[in-house]
């Protein structure tokens, strides 16, 4: 048993055999998958899906790749669309440094923008950072008490991590802790508290070994609970157990 905190279901990638890939994750034991919105029309897809399997929750919100088309109406429909039934987060926002598919300036005002409705929400934040870790922490810093999530896809150093759990937040651990060099991540695994984060897949993206370069899907997230289980020197089960719990305390499954 276990829940994979980030998947998008709603991508094209999955949709030729959507059903068997959510039977396959049942029947590794997952007692839930998350699908992550990317864009409103996306976010709609994935309430759509969510509404088909007893196991999968959806999440609303605008990565940080989209916001620079965003349209006018866009707060509008996410905040319908967050009180759907089974919408359990607002994400993936964030900050992306990286591939800066939209220009700072505008990442920043959606990335502020979306982390407020999340608070007028009551829901939490599913945080995407890459190459942003000073100015993510500062947006979510300047929030500190009235907001709790996760950082997605972690790819900060164990000191980052602690900062985040300072805030009340927690970290998800993804497919990359499976390769050799992700040394910094394999020491976040080894090192963080039981309860201070997520395991996820971030399908159809970052396959774990030994499916690294294929297509990703939910079921694979057994294979990351195993390799965190190995850094620490204990159980995959006590992996998927903790996790299964984090998530269901972080989303109120
Ligand atoms: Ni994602």
């Amino acid at each position: 048993m276990t829940i994979d905190s980030h998947a998008h279901l709603g991508m094209d990638a999955f949709d030729a055999d959507r059903d068997e890939v959510i039977t396959r994750a049942e029947e590794a034991g997952l007692t839930g998958i998350i699908t992550i919105g990317v864009t409103v029309s996306d976010s709609e897809k994935g309430i759509g899906i969510a509404g088909l399997y007893d196991i999968v929750y959806a999440s609303v919100g605008v990565h940080p790749h989209e916001v620079k088309d965003l349209e006018q109406d866009a707060y509008e429909r996410l905040r319908i669309l967050a009180r759907q039934k089974k919408v359990v987060a607002v994400g993936e926002i964030g900050l992306d440094f990286y591939y800066e598919h939209s220009p700072r300036a505008v990442q920043f005002r959606h990335f502020a923008d979306q982390l407020d409705l999340a608070v007028e929400l009551g829901l939490p934040v599913i945080v995407h950072d890459r190459e942003a870790h000073r100015e993510t922490l500062e947006f979510l810093g300047y929030r500190k008490g009235r907001l709790r999530g996760v950082i997605h896809c972690f790819s900060g150093d164990l000191q980052m991590a602690k900062k985040c759990v300072d805030m009340g937040f927690v970290v998800s651990i993804a497919g990359p802790v499976t390769y050799k060099k992700s040394e910094e991540l394999q020491k976040v695994a080894r090192e963080m508290p039981l309860e201070t984060f997520l395991i996820e897949t971030d399908s159809p993206y970052l396959s774990p070994e030994p499916w690294r370069g294929k297509r990703n899907e939910p079921a694979y997230v057994i294979q990351t609970a195993r390799r965190i289980a190995e850094l620490r020197g204990i159980k995959a089960k006590d992996v998927e157990i903790a996790t299964e719990i984090n998530a269901r305390n972080l989303f109120g499954l």
